[in-house]
């Protein structure tokens, strides 16, 4: 029996969620990113060596199985080659391995400059994004005037298409932005180098889905971002400009949802968000400070501190209910292996009410206070455990309790980076 899974993350991104793609794609053939793009940096350790995926699918450490880009990814093709370079000087890449779907669309030079530019504007009201482009090359697909990697394969529509689209990008970096515009030739002769470049692996990856569905292999289905900076049903307009749910998976694959056969959502034994927007149970001073150094919570992309605060069941059970989740995986228990007593948010009061649903608008979520559940610490090290019923008896209750508040089982616990620390509580294939 072929097994689908979609892997998501539960929280707002960062959730280790590189680590498990790695761990599962030994059971699966294919690995297909849906969405997002070098906005995420997805860390793998093997053998003590350290790679971040932005773009490239966390299964490709496994020779042999395929990575798809799929049609909802946004690709800087420059970031891209870099990322296929490093394997190829590693000696671990292998073109075969690689597929890019002709219809995912492309960030171009002017997205990073207007990505830059209306944060600057925004100036207090910034969303922090990682300045990327990713939102204003999702913005010119749904205004259909995108460039995809497919038009890379046609120097003439590829032309056509970049000189209509600088008459109006550069009108408005240079009259609303005040930033200096493109000249074509700056931007066509580097494409055109990348075009050659990732050409061999351009694909129609919809269809080579749907075959290998119809041959019975099994597909990993890997999220970026979080459940919570979803562009529909995250804490809007803090959020990317992507479906980071299950949901997105078929759209961003092109793959009808009947083909799913189960929802994995991946969150941190506590909480981390990196830019602004809410955060209920967010800490400040030396609590947030323990968090972050134990956890190492710096940004796998730009490298920002990220904000830390305790785990929030709230947020994880809307999480449950908009991915329709069948497991839980627990990341990064072992982070808090020393301390004293542990929290989970278990609720918010909001105006003297106590709300037990999570709020998607900015202005209720920033109101909310968190409800906390105290914990005793287990204050031991769990990094080489290996069995659940091996965890202190704290841990595992802790994990228990996380496993009642959400009503969802947890199938796999990791307790440190490397691909070996996991233990694994259901094999899902
Ligand atoms: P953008 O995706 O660069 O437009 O950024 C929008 C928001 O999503 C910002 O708050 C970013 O910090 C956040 N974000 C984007 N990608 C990631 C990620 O991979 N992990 C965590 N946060 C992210």
């Amino acid at each position: 029996m072929a097994k689908n899974l979609v892997i998501v993350g539960a929280q707002w991104g960062d959730e280790g969620k590189g680590k498990i793609v790695d761990i599962l794609t030994e059971h699966a053939d294919i690995v297909v990113r849906f969405q997002g793009g070098n906005n995420a940096g997805h860390t793998v350790i093997v053998d003590g060596e350290k790679f971040i995926f932005h773009l490239i699918p966390s299964g490709i450490l496994h020779p042999g199985k395929v990575c798809v880009i799929g049609d909802g990814v946004v690709v800087d093709p420059e970031v891209l080659i870099k990322e296929i370079d490093v394997l190829k000087a590693k000696g671990i890449f292998r073109p075969e391995d690689l597929l890019i779907s002709k219809n995912a669309h492309l960030i171009m030079p002017y997205h990073k400059k207007l990505d830059v530019a209306r944060e600057r504007l925004r100036g207090e009201n910034k969303i922090g994004t990682t300045g990327r482009g990713i939102g204003p090359a999702y913005e010119d697909k749904v205004a259909r005037c995108g460039i995809k990697c497919g038009d890379l394969l046609s120097e003439e529509d590829f032309r056509a298409k970049l000189k209509a689209n600088l008459m109006e990008k550069n009108h408005y970096l240079k009259n609303v932005l005040h930033e200096e515009g493109f000249e074509i030739h700056q931007i066509y002769h580097k494409y055109m180098t990348f075009g050659a470049a990732i050409a061999p692996h351009i694909r129609n990856t919809s269809k080579f889905l749907s075959d290998a569905l119809n041959l019975k292999r099994n597909i990993l289905f890997e999220g970026a971002q979080g459940t919570l900076l979803d562009i529909d049903h995250g804490t809007y307009p803090f959020v990317t400009s992507s479906n980071t749910v299950a949901g997105g998976a078929c759209t961003g694959s092109g793959i009808g949802p009947s083909k799913i056969d189960a929802v994995i959502g991946i969150s941190k034994a506590y909480a981390t968000r990196v830019g602004e927007g809410p955060f209920p149970s967010e800490l400040q001073g030396a609590e947030a400070e323990r968090l972050r150094e134990q956890g190492g919570e710096y940004g796998a992309t730009t490298g920002r501190p990220r904000r830390c605060g305790w785990f929030d069941a709230v947020a994880l059970r809307y999480a449950v209910r908009i991915n329709g989740l069948d497991g839980l995986v627990i990341t990064k228990l072992d982070v808090l292996d020393t301390l004293d007593t542990i929290k989970i948010c278990t609720g918010y009061r909001y105006k003297g009410a106590l709300l037990d649903d999570f709020a998607t608008e900015a202005s209720v979520l920033s109101k909310c206070e968190p409800v906390y559940e105290e914990f005793e610490g287990w204050k031991a090290p769990t990094n080489g455990i290996r069995k659940f019923d091996k965890l202190p008896a704290q841990a595992q209750k802790y994990i228990k309790r996380l496993e009642e508040l959400s009503g969802v089982e947890v199938v796999i616990v990791s307790v440190g980076a490397g691909r070996e620390d996991s233990i694994i509580l259901k094999n899902l294939f």
